[in-house]
């Protein structure tokens, strides 16, 4: 595969506006047509006195990443407490904040209705580890989670490296979403109502699980355990070097990530009908696919 058609470099050198509408046009389109943006001038500084904090030492054994909620300040899985913690959460919400303002500045149309969601810090090599294939983000997907349901909004991802030993953050990507979605589509099956109903009774699920949801957490799966998909379908590897920055609808963009650690991420949430051209959402494309609506 032609990597050209997937990765689009952006002379971004700030964190900051403004920036020549020119460019703000270039990123809406190449991003909603399911490119990975790269900023490879784009470093997320680290303080000298947060140096300690990019080690595998600071995680907990519950999951392979630390998550923050700006919102209320908590982190999840790490192995530090007091100053130490406080510490790791300025990093992290100044790595959101910072996010959130490219994102305002860079992409003005989305401003009004983009959300903020989890900043995650992944400082444990993702190489030589084990994961069930489900878990496996080694595997080429798309992004769908299980217990949070999107309903068709879109999910938005910022990712900066910022490993200190120079490490590249290797990723694969895939074909379009649309070509990907063809092929696994026939084996998605039929929802049942009373299953969406029954997931939220039990607390499975924040929330409803759509149709969309549904579908999109089979092509996940399903793509993932399909071998010769996963060595035969169409991929491209990139390495994001270290100082790097990258974005992308990782609901739309099929990745994965092979090696690399000490990746910071800004999640975003997104309303379909924020976009400049909702048709290429993976919930329109399912819907059109499917001829009923999904969400
Ligand atoms: C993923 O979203 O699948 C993992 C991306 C990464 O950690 O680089
Ligand atoms: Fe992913």
């Amino acid at each position: 595969m032609d990597l050209s058609h997937v990765i689009e470099a952006l002379p971004v050198t700030a964190w900051h506006g403004p920036f020549d509408p020119l460019l703000q046009a270039q990123t809406l389109d190449a991003l909603e047509d399911g490119r990975v943006l790269l900023l490879d001038r784009l470093p997320f500084q680290i303080l000298p006195q947060e140096t300690p904090l990019l080690s595998p030492a600071v995680m907990g054994s519950e999951r392979k990443n630390i998550s923050f909620d700006a919102a209320n300040g908590r982190i999840g899985n790490t192995s530090l407490s007091g100053s130490d913690a406080e510490a790791l959460g300025r990093m992290l919400r100044r790595f959101g904040d910072a996010a959130e303002e490219l994102l305002r500045d860079l992409l003005p149309r989305y401003a009004p209705m983009l959300e903020r969601a989890r900043t995650s810090f992944r400082p444990a090599e993702i190489a030589g580890r084990t994961y069930s294939p489900r878990h496996d983000d080694r595997l080429l997907h798309v992004d769908a989670f299980p217990s949070r349901p999107m309903s068709g909004r879109r999910i938005l991802r910022l990712f900066s490296n910022v490993a200190m030993d120079g490490a590249a953050r290797a990723w694969r990507v895939g074909e379009p979403f649309a070509d990907f979605a063809r092929q696994f589509l026939p084996g998605v099956g039929r929802a049942t109502q009373a299953s969406a109903w029954l997931l939220q009774q039990l607390g499975l699920t924040k929330g409803r699980r759509s149709e969309y949801d549904r579908i999109m957490l089979r092509l996940h799966d399903t793509g993932k355990l399909d071998a010769t998909y996963q060595s035969h379908g169409p991929k491209a590897d990139v390495a994001f070097a270290a100082g790097s920055t990258w974005l992308c609808f990782t609901d739309q963009v099929l990745h994965a990530a092979l090696a690399g650690h000490c990746a910071l991420e800004q999640t975003f949430h997104l309303p379909v009908d924020a976009m400049a051209h909702p048709e290429r959402s993976p919930l329109r494309v399912l819907e059109r696919m499917v001829g009923r609506t999904l969400a």
